[in-house]
């Protein structure tokens, strides 16, 4: 049996043009009518481990949910990957969850995908000490615009892991094109994708999970700014700005904004905007799924069988679709 002491890792470093094209796409969504800047700024090494520290909280009932349902499921999912499946964790994080799969899955390959290249590194180092027969593959790159895989991933028997619901944080016309992307990576149609969707609730239940008596997820929030500064080199002071989680009915999604506390001018090179008091920035959407609605979004990306679990309140699901 083969001993494995390090995970491989590619990433896919962005050259410099990249940089300056994704500066100016920032500072346009921050020009704009409605100003606005994508979520993928909320993380970083702070950023991820604030969410990190989200996911216990008791308000933010969604982590602790699927894995009760991840739990629930094991079994079946195994027989249903079939033997020795290429694990795919897209936005791995900690890697926790997919750690919860590996005795019963009994993985040939494990592929983790995310943005934090640093924070993925530290978490299969530990994963890897732990099991040292599996040979483990770390990506790091920025999925959100479309999936690249080294030739180095199996293309047996896929199963792609998104759990989470972070689906939730692209529009469904996103969704639909992401996970059709997907679907195009499970070669001649063999394996599968394990999502993990969350689903429309009462307000009062939402408005807690993203507005939490704590305010982890102020924080976290506020930490964009942080991030933002570092990226295109802006003078955004987080005390003149306060945390603001909406649901948006028709729309079926929670909203995070960062409000202004007063009138504010924040500064960048070549640049400036001022935001009046009371005035947004619209950081992050977590679009909420009736199940049937997601369950067609994914026959419309392609996938043919869907199967669901579902928590007793009908809060969060997790779907395993065939590709
Ligand atoms: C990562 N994503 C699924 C989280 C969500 O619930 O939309 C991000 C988050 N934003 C605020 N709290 C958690």
């Amino acid at each position: 049996m083969t001993h494995h002491s390090t995970p491989t890792f590619f990433s896919f470093p962005a050259d410099a043009l990249a940089g300056a094209s994704e500066r100016s796409a920032v500072v346009a969504g921050l020009m704009a009518g409605s100003p606005w800047v994508s979520p993928k700024y909320l993380y970083g090494p702070l950023g991820s481990r604030l969410f990190e520290a989200i996911t216990e909280l008791p308000e933010y009932y969604p982590t602790r949910t699927e894995r009760a349902l991840l739990e629930a499921c094991r079994d079946s999912m195994a027989s249903a990957a079939g033997p020795e499946p290429t694990l795919i964790d897209l936005g791995a994080g900690n890697c926790e969850k997919a750690r919860s799969l590996f005795q019963s899955l009994q993985p040939g390959q494990y592929v983790a995908v995310d943005m934090s290249v640093d924070f993925l590194r530290h978490s299969m180092s530990h994963l890897q000490r732990d099991f040292p027969h599996l040979e483990m593959l770390g990506i790091g790159i920025d999925f959100s615009a479309g999936l690249r895989l080294p030739d180095a991933v199996r293309r047996d028997n896929r199963l792609f892991f998104y759990p989470g619901s972070s689906i939730g944080n692209f529009t469904p016309e996103e969704a639909r094109v992401f996970l059709a992307g997907i679907r195009a990576h499970c070669a001649g149609g063999q394996g599968g994708l394990l999502i993990g969707v969350d689903l429309v609730k009462d307000e009062s239940i939402l408005q807690a999970a993203y507005d939490d008596t704590l305010g982890v997820t102020a924080a976290f929030n506020l930490n964009l700014l942080n991030n933002l500064n570092a990226l295109i080199g802006s003078d955004f002071i987080v005390g003149d700005w306060r945390h603001r989680a909406l649901f948006n009915t028709a729309l079926s999604r929670i909203e995070m904004h960062l409000e202004a506390r007063r009138d504010v001018t924040a500064t960048w090179p070549g640049g400036a905007r001022r935001f009046a008091r009371g005035e947004r920035i619209h950081t992050e959407n977590s679009y909420k799924y009736a199940l049937q609605d997601f369950k067609a979004l994914l026959a419309q990306a392609g996938f043919s069988r869907v199967d669901a679990w579902t928590d007793a309140d009908d809060w969060f699901a997790l779907c395993h679709a065939i590709a």
